[in-house]
């Protein structure tokens, strides 16, 4: 099952965990928009030939959905029933914090077995080094933000970009190091609008004729990125400013290299974790070997932003 945001890799994901029940022996059951087509029985058997082909492909075959009916005891019990009713014996989780936090619900009232694969863009997750998606989204934001650069230098603009990221800065702050951003504004850190301002004033003087600015969509500094640009503007006559809201544009397109790598270790290994009698974890990648993790800790824990990179983010601006 898929559920929450989708993420790319998302389909590199449902085909290791079909192709690793095929490997072993185990039959295999699509459950179809998340945990709404789980209340409402919406399941396809799925075997090896059903997922050729999609490793390359964005967004999820199963669908997904944020179910709101599954927030209540009345909907988790329909679900247990369609479970039963399909004789399924566990469940693989494809998403996020979101979904993990169903799956342990789940878990303690009816005891069943199921097992968490990190799949969002957010990189948000406790128990994993990358979640299966970012990389994509990483790339996206570079691509688009060196196109965005092209106009700022023609023009002598100061750009500022949001991108997605909900509460988590970890696709600003490194899409903004990869793409040489001049400041980046996540929620982990707040940085301040007097500090914003001496920043670019600074950057003026240093002769910069145009510059990026990537903002988190949750950035703490309490104003939206449209209301950022008019207080700089406002403040800073001299620059010329635009906005660009990156948006779901994020979210598709085709996975990168590591992200299919990764979805099929985590899918394989998910599938081993259940036959091997396990349940209530999150499979997720650790100084690049497959480790577990608590989905209780998964979703509670706080998947540190990189000191290191803020560091170099600071000495890249000046
Ligand atoms: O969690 C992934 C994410 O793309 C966040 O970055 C963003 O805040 C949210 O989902 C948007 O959700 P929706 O597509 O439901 O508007």
């Amino acid at each position: 099952m898929t559920s929450g945001g989708d993420a790319p890799g998302m389909n590199a994901a449902i085909r290791a965990v079909v192709r690793a029940c095929s490997y072993y022996n185990v039959e295999c059951v699509g459950i179809y928009r998340g945990y709404q087509g789980l209340i409402e029985g919406d399941f396809q058997n799925l075997s090896s030939r059903n997922v050729s082909n999609i490793i390359n492909r964005g967004g999820t075959i199963l669908k997904s959905a944020r179910s709101a009916e599954f927030r209540t005891s009345e909907g988790r019990k329909k679900a247990y029933n369609q479970l039963k009713k399909a004789e399924i014996d566990a469940v693989v989780l494809i998403g996020g914090d979101g979904t993990f936090t169903g799956g342990m619900i789940f878990n303690s009232e009816y005891n069943f077995p199921c097992i968490g694969i990190p799949g969002t863009i957010d990189n948000d997750i406790f128990g994993t080094n990358f979640t299966i998606g970012y990389d994509t989204a990483l790339n996206t934001v570079v691509e688009v933000i060196d196109k965005i650069r092209d106009t700022a230098s023609s023009h002598n603009r100061l750009f500022f970009v949001e991108v997605m990221g909900r509460d988590a800065g970890f696709i600003a702050l490194n899409a903004g190091v990869g793409s040489g951003a001049e400041e980046i504004l996540i929620p982990e850190e707040n940085l301040g609008l007097d500090r914003l301002l001496e920043a670019l004033k600074r950057s003026k003087r240093s002769g910069r004729s145009s510059s990026i600015v990537v903002v988190t969509e949750g950035d703490k500094i309490g104003k939206s990125v449209f209301e950022l640009a008019n207080y700089v503007e406002e403040n800073l006559p001299q620059y010329e400013v635009r906005v660009s809201v990156l948006g779901h544009m994020q979210r598709g397109g085709s996975p990168s290299c590591f992200d299919r790598v990764l979805a099929s270790r985590l899918g394989v290994r998910a599938v081993e974790l259940l036959l091997d009698g396990q349940t209530n974890l999150m499979v997720g990648l650790v100084n690049n070997i497959v480790e577990t993790t608590e989905l209780e800790h998964a979703v509670k824990g706080h998947h540190e932003i990189n000191k290191e990179l803020l560091r170099v983010s600071d000495i890249m601006s000046f």
